[in-house]
């Protein structure tokens, strides 16, 4: 997918010239150095591993643009959830070459790749005017948690079973988040949970809630996290909290109130930061039943997979 695509093929006129200095080329990801990769994500301070990077390789598709001498520059990434779904991450441009274009050079390279299907992304505030002019429309505030477990829980009383999942799980971890989410994402599930160690809570044999738990970053993420209540989400995550006591753990949340937010920050990962959750195309609410006690998700994947 390598094309020769300049930059100012999509500026205004009177930014053309800065551009075209830096002769810039577009290349898919896949092939994209992995370091060098790593390398941007770490000059705009994210704490992305290089297998962090390979994992989203693995599950997504994406850009990069090269300066003339083969520097990456820039990216961003995108994800078919479903047929009809796709999330918008990893969208980067280097400290030196930001607010010239290169973002939304990037972004139209993605969009149309994307015709025709919902969009979902969390964005940054220096990627808010961005989006908003690609008709993105703000919704929802998301959390960022994190920090070292200072204040892991006591074993609870739990109704129900509850238990780490197992490859047999799957399906059923596929459903309840499909239940939360809007869409069954299958493929993201799977690969997902081939990375993480993941606890369910049952009743009569039912999965009623579960969380997963991985490498990332600077230590371990919990997400995703569906349940129907705050009292199933703190009963799924607490495992994974005594798990790294003493230990940094993150969680990426819409909740800002409430019984499991307030437990998330108790148990030492504080609000880090908020992005924004935007859409185009239909909106977080038509994804999500509006019946009582239908399943929620209370922590996302990543910022990048929703
Ligand atoms: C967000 C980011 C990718 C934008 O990339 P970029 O190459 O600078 O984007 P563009 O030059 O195409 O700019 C697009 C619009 O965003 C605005 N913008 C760019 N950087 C901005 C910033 N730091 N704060 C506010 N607005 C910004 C530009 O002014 C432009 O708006 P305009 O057309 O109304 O003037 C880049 O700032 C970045 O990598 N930031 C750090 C990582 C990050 O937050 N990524 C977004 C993840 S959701």
């Amino acid at each position: 997918m390598i094309e020769d695509m300049r930059v100012g093929a999509i500026l205004k006129p009177g930014e053309r010239n800065q551009i075209d200095a830096f002769e810039m080329q577009i290349g898919d990801v896949a092939g994209a150095d992995l370091g060098q990769l790593h390398a941007l994500s770490i000059s705009v301070g994210w704490p992305h591993r290089a297998e962090d990077w390979q994992f989203l390789r693995d599950v997504g598709k994406g850009v990069v643009a090269t300066d003339d001498i083969g520097r990456i520059m820039s990216s961003a990434m995108w994800f078919r959830q479903s047929p009809d779904l796709a999330t918008i991450g990893m969208v980067i441009t280097s400290p030196r070459l930001q607010t010239q274009g290169t973002g939304l050079w990037l972004m139209e390279y993605a969009l149309q790749d994307l015709e025709g299907v919902d969009l979902r992304l969390n964005a940054t505030r220096a990627a808010q005017r961005l989006y908003l002019s690609l008709d993105f429309v703000p919704e929802k505030k998301v959390y960022q948690c994190q920090g070292i477990v200072t204040n892991a829980p006591g074993e609870q009383t739990i109704s129900g079973d509850l238990r780490m999942l197992g490859d047999d799980d799957l399906a059923a971890v596929i459903a309840l988040d499909a239940a939360a989410f809007g869409v069954a994402r299958a493929g993201v599930i799977e690969k997902v949970m081939a990375h993480s160690r993941g606890y369910g809570l049952f009743r009569d044999g039912v999965l009623k809630a579960f969380a997963l738990c991985r490498r990332f970053g600077r230590g371990h993420v919990v997400g995703p996290v569906v349940a129907a209540d705050d009292e199933d989400a703190i009963a799924v995550v607490s495992p994974h909290i005594r798990d790294h006591q003493g230990r940094f753990l993150r969680l990426d949340t819409h909740f800002e109130t409430g019984d499991f937010a307030l437990f998330v920050v108790r148990s030492g990962l504080a609000v880090f930061d908020t992005v924004l959750t935007m859409s185009r195309g239909k909106r977080l609410a038509d994804f999500v039943s509006d019946e009582a006690h239908a399943p929620v998700t209370y922590a996302l994947i990543s910022q990048t997979l929703g």
